[in-house]
């Protein structure tokens, strides 16, 4: 299992085991403070992005330009739960 900190939106840290291979949006989404992921994975809704500790950002692939939108909450420090796998 690899070990994450979740940080829910009243900002309250949690530590999750995660199998590893497993995408994010899965993980989160079972989860009471987790994601809504309303379409499943299917990219169509955002519900399940999450914003991303810097240091990790530099280890996943950076978010799509067309998906960084400051007025709508998009950074470059977040990403769709959908797009991260865990790691080992
Ligand atoms: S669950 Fe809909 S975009 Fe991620």
């Amino acid at each position: 299992m690899t070990r994450l900190i979740v940080v829910d939106r009243d900002g309250r840290a949690h530590d999750i085991d995660a199998k590893p291979g497993a995408r994010l949006m899965e993980i989160l989404r079972e989860l009471d403070y987790g994601v809504a992921a309303i379409c499943g994975g299917l990219c169509s809704c955002a519900t399940c992005n999450v914003y991303v500790e810097p240091s990790w950002a530099e280890r996943l692939p950076p978010p799509p330009e067309r998906r960084v939108r400051p007025s709508q909450g998009t950074t470059r420090l977040s990403r769709g739960g959908l797009a991260i796998v865990v790691p080992n």
